[in-house]
């Protein structure tokens, strides 16, 4: 298995000119990190005349190494941008597909350019432009409905994915001895969370929940449409690491890209826009869709997953509580 590393470049160009991925002579002038990543090893190459990522999933989690996770992940990404690259609008949205060693678990892609994700996101004043969250939106509902069908391909069931996803969206946040002590997130974060991770009822309908996701749906999905996914580009917004796709409810998407416009402070006149403009190509279950609102926006708070959120305790605590009642609107809130 050959392990990317930026160390050693000799090493590194022997592999890239054996698979095809540096033309004839060309030679590597730097090996930088183009960006913070969660799971995976990711280098941008450049040469004299260009550069481009290389990017390898390895058998854990690059973030938190004591976490498995499957090795073969980023054979999915491949799967997803060779399927959707028919699509002019998508491809656009996303970086061009180089090459996938199937062998190694890289893939190497075009270089969108030194762009930073939507993260500061979380922590500015600043709103999304409309322009910007009507790109995220056609985005979203041009993936879900150009890729739409009744049986999903095997080679994206992204089943081992989704498995662990579910593991850290609807089982983990919920338990109560999960070794992850949020008190070192937040002092207090872990006496909040007790009452959320007792919650019999909540807890039914998360389970309920997250057997719909494990579910086979009928759309596309990029799987993980957060603030970490996209980047602004000088061309625009650009959509990167589709490593969680899997034919399944738009909505699971949306609910996504919805909680973490919550979780941003953004305001709900640009919740609505974006409902309003996704519901006119491709209609949603509003009920679902905010069930998967709430659960997004719990598990970023009280989680695995945790965002670069500075909010204080009772900030995160009204967000739980409006959650709850997204997942649960026929009760009322603690
Ligand atoms: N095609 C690309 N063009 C430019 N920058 C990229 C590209 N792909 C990834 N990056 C940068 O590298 C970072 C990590 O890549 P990403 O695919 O999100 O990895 P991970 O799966 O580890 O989260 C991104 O946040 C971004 O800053
Ligand atoms: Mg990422």
């Amino acid at each position: 298995m050959f392990i990317l590393s930026a160390n050693d470049i000799a090493t590194l160009e022997t592999y890239l000119q054996n698979q095809g991925w540096l033309i004839n002579g060309e030679r590597i002038s730097q090996v930088s990190v183009p960006g913070e990543g969660n799971m995976n090893y990711v280098l941008r190459l450049t040469t004299p005349d260009r550069s481009f990522i290389v990017k390898q999933s390895r058998g854990y989690v690059e973030k938190y190494p004591h976490i498995s996770a499957p090795a073969d992940r980023v054979l999915m990404e491949g799967a997803f941008y060779q399927t959707t690259s028919v699509d002019p609008l998508i491809a656009d949205f996303t970086p061009d597909l180089i090459g996938i060693d199937t062998v190694n678990n890289i893939m190497a892609l075009e270089d969108l350019g030194r762009a930073s994700d939507f993260i500061p996101l979380y922590n500015s004043l600043k709103a999304l432009e409309i322009w910007q969250v009507a790109q995220l939106t056609d985005f979203l509902s041009t993936l879900h409905t150009r890729f739409s069908c009744e049986s999903t391909p095997d080679s994206l069931k992204n089943k081992a994915m989704r498995a662990l996803n579910h593991q850290h969206i609807f089982e983990y946040p919920f338990m109560k001895e999960n070794g992850f002590d949020l008190d070192t997130v937040q002092p207090g974060l872990q006496a909040v969370a007790t009452v959320y991770k007792s919650d019999d009822e909540l807890k039914a309908q998360v389970a309920h929940l997250g057997q719909t996701y494990l579910s086979d749906g009928k759309c596309l999905l990029h799987g993980d449409f957060y603030p970490g996914s996209w980047l602004d580009t000088t061309q625009g917004i650009k959509i990167i690491d589709p490593e969680f796709c899997f034919y399944g409810p738009a909505e699971f998407d949306l609910g996504v890209m919805i909680a973490h416009l919550y979780l941003a402070g953004q305001n709900k006149a640009i919740v609505d826009f974006t409902l309003d403009r996704y519901n006119l190509i491709n209609q949603i279950d509003y009920f679902t869709l905010n069930q998967f609102v709430g659960i997004e926006i719990i598990r970023r708070l009280i989680g695995l997953a945790q965002l670069p959120l500075q909010r204080t305790l009772q900030q995160k605590q009204e967000l739980l509580r409006f959650a709850r009642t997204l997942i649960l609107p026929h009760t009322s809130a603690d």
